[in-house]
């Protein structure tokens, strides 16, 4: 794979909303504690959309700071692709509303759901386009989970938050995307999911009476699958590239819980100081994680153009997937 690719990022870009719920504001909510949400997730605060303001709105703030990232104008792109499990609606897709928003008049767009693992499915149904003779695609995360979570649910509206991160894929002089391992295992669907709201189960009041409209999650399950999974879509990914994990300058895990990322530092035998790691200040942002992460990581200089990068995610399906590049 490593000689075919010249396919890599013109530009990156995120958005996070201005209000801040922290531990403490979550203590007067629920029974909890800012005590057990550090120790056991990590995190101690998350951002959370305004009323009204929904997925594709910030979506289209990453995006467009993508966009200046690239340079290029909204025309200029040929297919926008939303990773989200939180869309504005179940159809039509949330990357047409950016679309129509951005006024990428030349743009496909359709959204692409793989939980957590969202945003690299996205980047390398890119890489394929781009492969196939598009020019320029622009990948979004984009989450506005708060709006699915049950406030009065302290074992899950403690863990997430919104945001959204977005990065414009195309063909690059030097460097680009070397490898992937992209994976699922359907039998776990029941262990991350909206029980309500689909074709399976409508709403009606009764389902709305028992919260079924809410994220419901079997915690201690996810996390095992997460401990065991990365590491071996990590190596794949690897392995498919032709690196070795010394070769790795950074690597950008799924920001769910810094336990998860210990384990994977430990798996994986990286080098702590060569783990990207922000979850304390956005929580669990779901498709959004990496790419803000990734951004982050830019903005705060530490990140470099150059540097080879491991992405891992890891989320609803159950899903998993792992990229490895050179930025
Ligand atoms: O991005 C999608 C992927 N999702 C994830 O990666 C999440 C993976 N799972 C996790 O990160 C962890 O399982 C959680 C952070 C969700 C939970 O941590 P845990 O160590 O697995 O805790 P637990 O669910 O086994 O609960 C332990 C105890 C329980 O009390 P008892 O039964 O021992 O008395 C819970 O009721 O902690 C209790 N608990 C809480 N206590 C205070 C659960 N949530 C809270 C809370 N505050 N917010």
């Amino acid at each position: 794979m490593k000689d075919s690719s010249q396919i890599g990022i013109l530009g990156l870009g995120a958005y996070v909303p201005k209000r801040v719920l922290t531990n403490l504001d979550l203590e007067k909510m629920v029974d909890t504690s800012d005590e057990w949400i550090v120790t056991r997730t990590g995190i101690k605060q998350r951002h959370l959309a305004s009323p009204g303001e929904a997925s594709s709105d910030l979506g289209v703030k990453a995006a467009k700071k993508a966009l200046e990232d690239a340079k290029l104008k909204p025309e200029e792109i040929d297919a926008i692709i939303t990773a989200t499990l939180s869309p504005d609606h179940i159809f039509p897709s949330t990357a047409c509303l950016i679309q129509g928003e951005l006024g990428a008049e030349n743009a496909a767009a359709f959204d692409l759901g793989a939980g957590c693992s969202g945003f690299i499915y996205a980047c390398t149904v890119a890489y394929g386009l781009v492969k196939a003779g598009m020019e320029k695609v622009l990948v979004i995360g984009t989450e506005t989970i708060s709006r699915f979570v049950n406030w009065q649910e302290r074992s899950t509206c403690v863990l997430f938050g919104d945001a959204a991160g977005a990065a414009v894929i195309g063909r690059v002089k030097e460097g680009g995307i070397y490898g992937w391992d992209l994976g699922a295992d359907g039998r776990g669907h029941d262990l991350l999911k909206i029980n309500a709201g689909g074709s399976r189960e409508p709403l009606t009041a009764e389902n709305i009476a028992s919260n079924r409209q809410f994220l419901s999650m079997s915690g201690p399950e996810v996390f095992r699958f997460a401990v065991r999974i990365i590491p071996k879509t990590g190596k794949k990914a690897l392995e498919k590239a032709n690196f070795e994990i010394e070769d790795i300058d950074w690597l950008i895990p799924h920001q769910a819980n810094s336990r998860i990322i210990e384990a994977a530092i430990e798996s994986l035998g990286i080098e702590r100081d060569k783990v990207f790691v922000n979850l304390e200040r956005y929580g669990n942002t779901s498709a959004a994680s990496i790419p803000l992460a990734w951004t982050e990581g830019v903005l705060e200089g530490k990140i470099k153009r150059g540097d080879k990068l491991l992405l891992i995610g890891f989320g609803a399906g159950l899903t998993w997937a792992a990229m490895v590049l050179e930025y």
